[in-house]
């Protein structure tokens, strides 16, 4: 049984969003599929949507609040209007590409834990980190374990290599299967993997041992490839 996540990043409208949930809805109670399915649309569009029990509607971003003055932030005042308990955090655009630093993100993972939140903690290296070998690319992804706590229950762990992310390259099975031995070796959590996740890959990628699933981006965003990469992957 794998976990599939697609992350809609900054993409689809809030009609084509719920035609999305609905038809993957509609595909998982024809199919009685086992596998663990989210979708973290962008959060204009995080209306509660009734979804089959191991179908799951999360969040990209909140802020470390209820509510307050945090400008163009979102805090569980506005989820709980929504029922959503679940929520992205550390992922590499919002560290890379919005500046957030890893005491923001543990002061969110520790906010969002304290809650109960399903949290999928996002890690991983950029090029030049992984230009210097898997010494260097371990020690800088436990670096980002820096004030998590990685005991919680309620933690799903996804290693996306900032080099794979959005660019159609995907890591090797052998850059997958090292990184991922490595960090199961220390953190026995469920471990996705995300970067350049394909229908044409995902059962392969899947098929690597301490691959718990995938979390995709670019090829999750029409909803005929979401349902086939599930598909590929019961
Ligand atoms: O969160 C998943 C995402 O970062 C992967 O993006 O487009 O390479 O599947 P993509």
């Amino acid at each position: 049984m794998s976990i599939i996540a697609s992350n809609f990043k900054t993409n689809h409208t809030r009609k084509s969003t719920a035609l999305f949930i609905n038809e993957v809805n509609e595909y998982l109670k024809k199919e009685n599929i086992l596998s663990e399915v989210y979708v973290f649309p962008t959060a204009t569009s995080l209306d509660f949507f009734e979804t089959e029990a191991n179908f799951i509607v999360g969040t990209q971003n909140a802020y470390a609040t209820a509510s307050g003055s945090f400008t163009g932030e979102i805090g569980t005042v506005q989820l709980d209007e929504f029922e959503i308990k679940t929520i992205l955090i550390g992922h590499s655009e919002r560290r890379h590409i919005l500046g957030e630093t890893q005491d923001l993100i543990a002061q969110k993972y520790e906010f969002y834990k304290n809650l109960g939140y399903k949290i999928i903690y996002c890690i991983g290296e950029p090029l030049e980190v992984k230009n210097q070998g898997i010494e260097k690319t371990l020690e800088y992804i436990y670096e980002q374990f820096v004030g998590i706590d990685t005991n919680y229950e309620n933690l799903i762990l996804a290693y996306e290599p900032v080099w794979a992310i959005g660019t159609g390259v995907t890591a090797t099975n052998d850059d997958i299967k090292n990184v991922h031995n490595a960090i199961k070796e220390k953190i026995n959590k469920p471990l996705l993997y995300g970067g350049s996740v394909k229908v044409e890959n995902v059962r392969e990628i899947c098929q690597i041992p301490n691959v718990d699933g995938a979390l995709i981006g670019t090829a999750s965003w029409k909803v005929e490839d979401f349902i086939q990469i599930i598909e590929n992957t019961k």
